[in-house]
């Protein structure tokens, strides 16, 4: 298995970061559900928050990495299907990006302009603020419900993925991501 991508397949590098990813965001939105659906003083709901600002910052700096990989593997990735349903996977992976991007940005741009201050594992990017910076705030009202955007998008690829490729077209697709 060649680690860059070729037209056929992917490569290594892109699955370990496909397959990887795609674990650490099952661990990140099983995190957000316990904290929307259980009570405020639950263990579980402690437990699965407590590891959800260091994953959302490590699955943001993957995301960096798999893109700027992505980007350098343009002239040899798997080409796109043909015709409106290609033009829509292309447009939904796009989207798929943009939201792994745009949902952590916001949560950390927030942070850096807090009294809590932004740090990551240890280590203090920025210190905490005397007084919060309110443009760097709001960009934060609208995390949660990109994040459940960026899920529902996730659901559909799945089931594109599976449902359609797999079981009703038969093609090769999940083949070249995971075959
Ligand atoms: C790709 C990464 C991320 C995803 C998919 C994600 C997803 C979500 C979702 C769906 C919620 C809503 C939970 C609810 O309805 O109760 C949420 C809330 C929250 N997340 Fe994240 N998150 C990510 C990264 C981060 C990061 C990096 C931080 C902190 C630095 C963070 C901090 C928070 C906080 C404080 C809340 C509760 C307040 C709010 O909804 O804004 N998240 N997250
Ligand atoms: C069981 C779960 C999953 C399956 C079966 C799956 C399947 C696939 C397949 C077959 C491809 C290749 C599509 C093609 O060649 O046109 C692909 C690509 C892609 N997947 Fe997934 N996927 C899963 C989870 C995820 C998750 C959780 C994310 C993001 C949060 C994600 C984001 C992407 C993106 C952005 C691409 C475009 C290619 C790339 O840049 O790597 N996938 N996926």
């Amino acid at each position: 298995m060649p680690l860059r991508d070729t037209p056929g397949h992917y490569g290594t590098v892109s699955r370990i970061l496909h397959w990887g990813m795609a674990a650490l965001f099952a661990a990140q939105f099983l995190s957000a559900a316990a904290h929307w659906a259980l009570p405020k003083e639950n263990a579980v709901r402690d437990v699965l928050w407590s590891y959800h600002g260091t994953l959302g910052a490590t699955l943001f700096l993957l995301v960096l990495l798999r893109g700027a990989w992505g980007l350098a593997n343009i002239p040899r990735r798997p080409p796109a299907h043909d015709g409106v349903v290609g033009r829509a996977a292309v447009a939904g992976h796009l989207a798929i990006y943009a939201l792994m991007v745009i949902v952590p940005a916001v949560r950390l741009l927030a942070a850096a302009g807090s009294d809590r201050g932004l740090s990551y594992l240890g280590i203090t990017f920025v210190a905490p603020r005397e007084v919060e910076v309110a443009w760097m705030q709001a960009p934060a009202e609208w995390h949660g419900e990109m994040g459940w955007i960026l899920a529902l998008l996730v659901v559909g690829h799945i089931a594109m993925a599976v449902v359609w490729h797999r079981m009703i077209r038969r093609d090769d697709t999940l083949q070249r991501m995971a075959g």
